[in-house]
């Protein structure tokens, strides 16, 4: 398995949204913490050979860094055609190994049947922008109907609702950590250049 670091140094060519929706809350994830994030779902679940979804894919950084290792295909799902086409260029650039599948479509609204077993990792839409607390409700309720496990990045403060979320829905959150998510200005309403935004990253297994 190749090193951490070398995952998100492959993963710094990855380019980002050109006309970000602040509506579809289209932040990129840092390298870095993508690939913290599929290493570890390489670690706890052996990814080699699994089907990884990324749920609000953005512009491929978690499912281009799902590639970069040995799972037997990963699929993209994302909202904004405009999003999958800079993904599309930047599968190019990174040249993972594994199938990629590029989807458009709600995330929300499952449209998908894949083979087992699934590993969902995935950057939602905290619901930041407008009066929509918990607009990452339905990807994760998504991933419980799709995944045997899933990582998913949430804004800080959301273990209660994770927590009782999963419990709802057959699963069970087996691990969290907290992780700093550097958000670089790209929106009228942002008035520094850059700010840190404190995250937390929670495992789930729902089976
Ligand atoms: C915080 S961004 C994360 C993007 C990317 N996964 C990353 O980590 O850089 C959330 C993404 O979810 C997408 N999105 C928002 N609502 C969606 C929906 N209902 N179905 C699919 N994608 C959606 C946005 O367009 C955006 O690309």
């Amino acid at each position: 398995m190749a090193s951490k670091r070398s995952l998100a140094t492959k993963l710094g060519v990855i380019a980002g949204f050109e006309d970000p929706r602040a509506a579809l809350e289209q932040y990129p994830t840092p390298p870095e913490l993508a690939a913290h994030v599929v290493h570890l779902a390489d670690l706890h679940d052996d990814i080699d050979g699994r089907t990884v979804v990324d749920l609000g894919a953005g512009t491929g950084m978690f499912t281009l860094a799902a590639a970069l290792r040995g799972p037997a295909r990963v699929i993209g799902l994302e909202i904004d055609r405009d999003a999958l086409a800079i993904a599309r260029q930047n599968e190019r650039r990174v040249a993972a190994s594994a199938p990629v599948h590029w989807l458009h479509g709600d995330a929300t609204r499952a449209p998908l049947s894949v083979p087992d077993p699934v590993t969902v990792v995935m950057n939602p839409p905290f619901g930041a922008q407008r009066d929509n607390r918990h607009a990452d409700r339905g990807f994760l309720r998504t991933a419980s109907e799709l995944a045997a496990v899933s990582y998913s990045v949430h804004n800080e403060g959301s273990r209660e609702f994770v927590e009782s979320f999963a419990a709802d829905h057959g699963g069970e959150v087996t691990h969290a950590f907290a992780a700093d998510f550097r958000i670089r200005k790209q929106f009228d309403h942002h008035a520094e250049s850059a700010r840190e935004v404190d995250t937390e990253v929670y495992r789930i297994r729902w089976q």
